[in-house]
């Protein structure tokens, strides 16, 4: 398996949540409903294999508080127990701009770590597995389902603006496009209880 099952998944988060608390996991929980209730509509993909990759997509976050380091640790974490496809999702799901620069959060890391960083977004090719965890971690907030727009802002907010800021976002809007088209409906319509969510975050 390039992932941990949904069990092993599951476990992981808990185990990380003693280690690290704080909204993360439940955001990586709604993450993962997400990206399970969108590949599920979508032909070719596999919802199962979805659900895990976004439940374990932030897993980095494990080791403690950290910015940018936590795709870092979570892409070592993952390479070390043969979830491949996991581990390249842990640094994958923030560069929906191919340019390991674009990221708005501090480069908490050395030279040497930020080298591999930027050598691995330039030469990962992304599949749809990549593309649907970068646009599912934006419909997830910590009490549910969002709109793209809320944790935009909510982003924004805690980690400011540069300007990659735009480009990001319409990077997004292109993926949320594409999966509503392949979907036959607005991805929106895929997640359920997001009215009541919306309103609740709003
Ligand atoms: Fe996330």
């Amino acid at each position: 398996m390039l992932y941990p099952e949904r069990r092993a998944a599951e476990a992981e988060l808990e185990a990380a949540g003693l280690l690290n608390p704080g909204p993360w996991i439940d955001h990586s929980r709604w993450c993962a409903r997400a990206c399970e209730r969108i590949a599920h509509a979508v032909p070719g993909m596999e919802a199962e294999k979805a659900y895990c990759l976004g439940l374990m997509h932030d897993i980095g976050r494990r080791v403690g508080r950290c910015k940018e380091r936590h795709m870092l640790e979570g892409h070592r974490y993952c390479a070390e127990r043969g979830w491949t496809d996991a581990a390249r999702i842990c640094i994958t799901h923030s560069f929906m701009i191919k340019d390991v620069s674009s990221s708005l959060g501090g480069w908490d890391m050395d030279e040497q770590d930020y080298r591999y960083m930027e050598r691995f977004v330039a030469e990962t090719s992304y599949d749809d597995y990549d593309r649907l965890v970068q646009l599912c971690d934006s419909l997830a907030l910590p009490g549910g389902f969002c709109l793209l727009e809320q944790r935009f802002v909510d982003v924004c907010m805690r980690y400011g603006a540069n300007e990659n800021l735009i480009p990001r976002w319409r990077a997004t809007y292109d993926i949320k496009d594409d999966f509503s088209r392949r979907a036959g409906c607005p991805v929106y319509d895929l997640l359920p209880g997001i009215r009541e969510s919306v309103f609740r975050e709003a």
